[in-house]
């Protein structure tokens, strides 16, 4: 009898940690860009106007919660300076940047137009420590 009770209460701590274990709350979900667009390569890269007006735009549009030096002024906003951002390619940034990851608090940037988006990603380029 006791052996019985015993071996139900093993079950069921089993059965327990499996389904902890498979909880989407005990997975950590990494933010990441899908790799079809993280590999889409800059089509700003080559112009010399892309820098100064992804600058412009970045300086209305991200600096409330990014800060002026991309370092993050609010908190839980990234430091954009930071190699963990710098070592993403331009195509996930831009991913990143136009669908936001809003339940953290980044906005979509879709509205922008999709050159600006390029240009802003080659201006955060300039804030690599
Ligand atoms: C309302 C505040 C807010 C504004 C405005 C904002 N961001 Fe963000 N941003 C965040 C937060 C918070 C995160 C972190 C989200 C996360 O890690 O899930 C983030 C993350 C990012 C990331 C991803 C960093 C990483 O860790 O991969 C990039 C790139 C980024 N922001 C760029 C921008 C740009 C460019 C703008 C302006 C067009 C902008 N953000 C405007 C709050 C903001």
């Amino acid at each position: 009898m006791a052996f019985r009770v015993l071996s139900c209460a093993l079950i069921l701590v089993g059965l327990l940690w499996m389904a902890a274990a498979q909880s989407p709350l005990a997975v950590s979900t990494k933010w990441e860009a899908p790799p079809d667009a993280a590999a889409k390569p800059n089509p700003e890269a080559q112009n010399p106007e892309a820098q100064a007006n992804g600058r412009r735009s970045f300086m209305r549009l991200c600096i409330n919660c990014h800060g002026e030096d991309g370092k993050g002024e609010r908190p839980g906003a990234a430091n954009l300076r930071s190699a963990d951002v710098q070592n993403q390619s331009d195509g996930a940034l831009f991913w990143k940047i136009t669908n936001g990851n809003t339940t953290n608090g980044m906005p979509s940037f879709a509205a922008v137009p999709e050159t600006n988006r390029w240009d802003m990603v080659t201006f955060l380029r300039t804030l690599k420590q």
